[in-house]
């Protein structure tokens, strides 16, 4: 390894890469998370092997059940293609310390036992195959290893433990070709980047992986915010992740689930807020015990996925950080260079409604799932929108998006 950096060398060279490195994640906006583990075949929550204070060898006994399915991993992938998701997010290794990789420092893996299996390597091909980008959850700590608890006052334990960490993470950067997305969790019981060495960690990575994005897991700022289970804008490159029922990670049973679960509606309403605010939306799913994916996701994510090819020039793409207060409960908006997406939450009834508050001239509106002109007059910040149909034209979910152009970056009153 070259020498290592001090962190603030370190952060002054990846802050000079970050955007180049950083322009397809701003682009993607929407990616799918996978929590697959040995916890599927409980079915109550990634993190039952300390909730319910399961003893290690019980755990362990879970090993020699887990069978994914033939071509599981391409199930998600296609799943996340057809919901419009450009990337995806898999635990290779959740807290519970089994890997799903091939792995040599650590035996408790899916090769050695189970399936014999490499399902890491399954679902990078699987990623490949649909054109998705490959983003890698490792946890940090580790419910497994013997040093996982003692390296927080045991300097030994620590040695043993963080070489560990480091020998599975170069592993994973090393045995499947370019990876983009480095998503590490939970730094316990060692609250702070020295305690791991991730300082040394994360330049190993980089060195391995020179276009890699790695989030703010590890106790480093990194590239990018991951706010979890609310969607926060932050000042800097965000992801919001959310779980599709709002209520586990990892597989639960899916009829229990499906009332908890998001609609096609509530899931582009998640995408409005992410692109109003400047960041990424990773959409979490627990595929069941035997890999296949959670069956109540499978209709609304493909309507949302059915509603972006109609509408995706909203979302995708470089988009202006509105922050501006021109939305109401009744629509949201996104910006792009000089247009502004107006998302229908709410059809008006009488084939007629204003927006207010714009001070640029407006050249032309348009419905954006089909090209179509919609006729308006801009009377000083006010725009009237005539001749509407009474009804959403947008067929499949009821949110029609209109796009307003604009002869040059919009300027607001309320901005
Ligand atoms: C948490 C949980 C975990 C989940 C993750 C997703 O930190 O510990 O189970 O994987 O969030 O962001």
């Amino acid at each position: 390894m070259t020498k290592l950096m001090s962190k603030a060398e370190y952060e002054a060279q990846t802050a000079q890469t970050r955007d180049d490195r950083m322009t397809w994640w701003r682009e993607a906006r929407f990616g799918m998370f996978v929590h697959y583990g040995l916890y599927a075949l409980i079915g109550r929550n990634e993190w039952a092997m300390s909730l319910e204070n399961y003893p290690i060898k019980e755990y362990e006994k879970l090993a020699d059940q887990f069978n994914p399915k033939p071509g599981a991993p391409r199930e998600w992938a296609r799943l996340a293609k057809a919901a419009g998701m450009k990337y995806m997010v898999l635990t290779t290794r959740h807290h519970e310390g089994f890997s799903l990789w091939d792995s040599k420092c650590n035996p408790y893996n899916s090769v050695q036992l189970g399936p014999k299996r490499d399902i890491v390597r399954e679902y990078v091909e699987a990623c490949r195959e649909f054109g998705l980008r490959i983003g890698f959850y490792f946890s940090l700590m580790d419910w497994h290893h013997p040093d996982s608890w003692r390296c927080a006052f045991d300097p030994d334990a620590q040695r043993r433990f963080t070489d560990y960490i480091q020998g599975m993470v170069r592993e994973l950067m090393t045995q499947y070709g370019k990876i983009d997305i480095l998503w590490y969790d939970v730094a316990r019981p060692m609250e702070h980047w020295e305690g791991w060495n991730s300082l040394q960690m994360n330049q190993m990575v980089r060195e391995l992986q020179p276009e890699i994005i790695i989030n703010n897991r590890s106790k480093l700022e990194e590239d990018f915010g991951t706010p979890e289970g609310h969607i926060t804008a932050m000042d800097r490159d965000w992801e919001a992740c959310m779980t599709f029922n709002g209520i586990s990670w990892g597989y639960v049973d899916s009829e229990q689930a499906k009332p908890y679960s998001y609609t096609p509606q509530q899931i582009i309403k998640m995408l409005a807020k992410v692109c109003y605010g400047g960041g990424n939306l990773l959409l979490n799913i627990g595929p069941a015990p035997d890999g296949s994916v959670p069956q109540e996701t499978v209709k609304p994510l493909t309507a949302v996925g059915e509603w972006l090819c109609r509408n995706g020039d909203a979302v995708y793409g470089k988009l202006n950080v509105c922050g501006n207060g021109n939305t109401s409960g009744v629509g949201s908006v996104s910006m792009k260079e000089n247009k502004v997406y107006y998302w229908n939450w709410i059809w008006p009834a009488h084939g007629e409604m204003a927006l207010g508050g714009f001070m640029t001239p407006l050249k032309a509106i348009r419905m954006l799932h089909d090209g179509s002109s919609v006729n308006f007059e801009q009377r000083g910040q006010r725009i009237l929108l005539k001749a509407l149909p009474v009804q959403s034209p947008d067929k499949g979910l009821g949110i029609c998006v209109l796009e307003l152009e604009f002869e040059e970056k919009p300027r607001f009153t309320r901005c």
